[in-house]
């Protein structure tokens, strides 16, 4: 049996724990920082950063979700997740959250869907830190998934998942 734990829950950014009861180990963990994020999307990859900049705004994004291996598929990603937007709630103004998924990340994405996010559009032009054959740390474009979840809109959006 795992607990959930919100450790920072200052305006701006939130960091939640999982750990295991008995052996007090964590076992996951999720952070929402505000970022200057662009969700007009249309057409998204064609338009310049400095056209993206301009219709950008702070808004919170999900970041860091992950569970240890052995704990997965026991419903401690989705209690992360919920516990992050349960704070986000208390934030002044903000009505919504987002997340931004690899596009061959299944059970990420699944996880999102589950928990009532819709999918905006495909990010073409991001990008992820990997670790190359011999360990060294280099950056490779990624297409993401942007997913927002609007936290006042809970019954509608079950409704509408499947
Ligand atoms: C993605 C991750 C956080 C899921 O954590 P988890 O604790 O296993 O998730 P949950 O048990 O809460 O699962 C919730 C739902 O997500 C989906 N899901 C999770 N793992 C899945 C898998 N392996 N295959 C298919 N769907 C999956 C399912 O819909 C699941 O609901 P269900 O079990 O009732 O079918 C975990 O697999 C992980 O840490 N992955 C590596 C890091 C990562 O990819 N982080 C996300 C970055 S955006």
């Amino acid at each position: 049996m795992e607990r959930y734990q919100i450790d920072s829950d200052a305006e701006g950014s939130v960091a939640a724990l999982a750990a295991d009861t008995k052996s007090a180990e964590i076992v996951g963990c999720c952070e929402v920082i505000e970022e200057r994020l662009d969700v007009s999307q249309r057409p998204y990859a064609t338009r310049s950063e400095r056209q993206r900049s301009r219709t950008a705004r702070r808004r919170p994004v999900i970041e860091n979700l992950c569970v240890k291996r052995g704990y997965r598929r026991r419903g401690v990603g989705a209690a992360l997740v919920r516990a992050c937007e349960g704070a986000v709630r208390r934030w002044d103004g903000q009505d919504e959250i987002f997340s931004q998924v690899d596009c061959d990340n299944v059970d990420a994405y699944n996880l999102f869907r589950k928990c009532g996010y819709a999918c905006l559009f495909a990010d073409s032009t991001c990008t992820k830190v990997v670790l190359d054959d011999v360990l060294f740390a280099k950056e490779v474009p990624v297409t993401k998934q942007m997913m927002r979840k609007m936290l006042n809109d809970e019954v509608s959006l079950t409704s509408r998942q499947d």
